[in-house]
């Protein structure tokens, strides 16, 4: 069952890899040396030097699999590059740790509760390293012998005679393997593996001694080096699945069809109640392993107390995912109750947290980010453009002027412009507010305006949520 979902990439590059150029696919690590010093530029990350050290130490313990069921808290105004950070983290842990990435809100799913959702998404973040030892048989193929029965009926005998770089031997064939090589077409100059377990040949292409055949092997053929060694060998072959997909493929009502239509409902608890069982006996004997990854929730404070209450109760569990939370919150009301708390979240869990600032950028900061923006969406931009872009990032927000790049060069091609200029920088400025300009224009105009309220009453230039 593990290897029919091992497979199965994980969740976050897939949706990197189809938002070609979403808002953070600059992105690809923490730029940190091996010392884990943040480089001021580096694998498309800019300046937040303290919070990305920071980052770069969870992700040594992330890697060192010892801890779990710790919280980290990024914490900081909008735009800071919260949600930047922890992608930039998921990129550098790499394929082997999980990584899951949900935002508060999506707990609000009309398929299923609050709690199973939460489940799901720790359960997704814990992997399963299971390994697995085979004996196989690698060689080149100098010769197949099979002897028919003078009769015509009766079994076949036959011997095979396999080589490695280093020594030869003849193998006495049955009946089963002398129809396996038939079916599989071997013949000498082939090199194969043949499973002892499972008798199952493998064919891995043909030799290279045997390259001067090439016209009679038409040219689909590949060809490899005759194996080194032993003929015989011990291979270990190791998959990492998460217990969600575990779980996943063992529910009866779902089966391993539902991991590719993504539409798994809730799952019975008896069923996650074995596989932790299951799971535990093969730890015991050594056959798997627990990687603890991370349950990303951005936007944190949009989840309710239950809902964080049930996360603090997790975060206990043995088998718990490291949780990573963003929250661009201050001193505010926890949801669903009337009690005001630091970013949103009750003091019992954030007791256990520990906190990552992130700062506003500087100038230079600014411009070298949008610099690296008008790059990934293959803008040409002349350094005055660029120069302004950074001033109206730090006036009004970085994630505004990141907008106005690509509807800048848009205007730029219109006039048939090969770089963005200043005018053309100015030109959508003017053609699309940000959100103080906005408010501005409510204000002085919501007297015509549907359902407007009191001028008080009209939000400041306190942000709103932002992604
Ligand atoms: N240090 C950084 N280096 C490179 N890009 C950044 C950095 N900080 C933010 N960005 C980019 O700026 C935009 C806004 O940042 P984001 O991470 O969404 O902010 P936050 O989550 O804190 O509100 C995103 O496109 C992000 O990729
Ligand atoms: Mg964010």
């Amino acid at each position: 069952m593990a290897a029919s979902a091992a497979a199965k990439v994980h969740e976050v590059r897939e949706i990197t890899r189809i938002e070609r150029i979403g808002a953070h696919s600059h992105i690809r690590g923490l730029g940190l040396d091996d010392s884990l010093g943040p480089r001021h530029v580096s694998q498309g990350m800019v300046g937040q030097l303290s919070a990305r050290k920071a980052t770069g130490i969870i992700h040594a313990m992330i890697k060192e699999g010892k801890i779990a069921g710790r919280a980290v808290l990024l914490a900081g105004q909008p735009g800071t590059g919260k949600t930047a950070t922890a992608m930039g983290l998921a990129q550098s842990l790499g394929q082997d740790t999980p990584f899951t990435s949900m935002a508060g809100s999506e707990i609000y799913s009309l398929e299923m509760s609050k709690t199973e959702a939460l489940t799901q998404a720790i359960r997704k973040s814990i992997g399963v390293r299971i390994k697995e030892e085979t004996e196989i048989i690698e060689g080149e193929v100098v010769e197949v012998q099979v002897d028919r029965p003078a009769t015509g009926v009766g079994a076949k005998v036959g011997k095979l005679t396999l080589k490695t770089t280093e020594m030869e031997t003849i193998y006495d064939l049955g009946n089963k393997m002398i129809d396996s090589l038939i079916k599989e077409k071997v013949q000498a100059g082939d090199v194969i593996t043949i499973d002892k377990a499972t008798g199952k040949i493998n064919r891995l292409g043909r030799s290279f001694t045997r390259a001067r055949d090439y016209d009679a092997t038409g040219s689909q053929t590949r060809f490899v080096q005759c194996p080194e060694g032993e003929l015989q060998k011990r291979k270990e072959v190791v998959h990492t699945v998460s217990l969600h997909e575990v779980d996943v493929i063992n529910s009866r009502t779902q089966g391993f069809l539902a991991l590719f239509s993504g539409d798994t409902g809730e799952i019975k608890s008896e069923i996650r109640e074995q596989i932790n069982a299951k799971v535990a006996e093969w730890r015991e004997e050594g056959k798997a392993e627990i990687v603890p990854g991370v349950l990303f929730i951005d936007e944190v404070h949009m989840l309710d107390i239950e809902s964080f209450s049930f996360l603090n109760r997790a975060l206990e569990d043995e088998m718990a995912p490291i949780v990573i939370m963003a929250t661009n919150r201050g001193i505010t009301r926890i949801r669903g109750t009337s009690y005001i708390s630091p970013h949103g979240i009750p003091l019992d869990l954030l007791d256990r947290t520990i906190i990552i600032l992130t700062l506003p950028y500087e100038e230079k900061e600014l411009k070298e980010i949008l610099k690296i923006r008008c790059e990934e969406e293959d803008c040409e931009m002349a350094d005055d453009a660029l120069t302004v872009l950074t001033r109206i990032a730090l006036e009004t927000s970085l994630r505004y002027a990141i907008q106005l790049i690509t509807t800048a060069s848009l205007v730029c091609r219109k006039r048939k412009g090969t770089e963005v200029s200043i005018e053309d920088v100015k030109r959508v400025y003017s053609l699309f507010l940000d959100q103080h300009r906005s408010t501005q224009f409510l204000k002085e105009y919501q007297d015509d305006f549907m359902f407007s309220e009191s001028p008080d009453q009209v939000p400041s230039t306190q942000p709103m949520d932002v992604a």
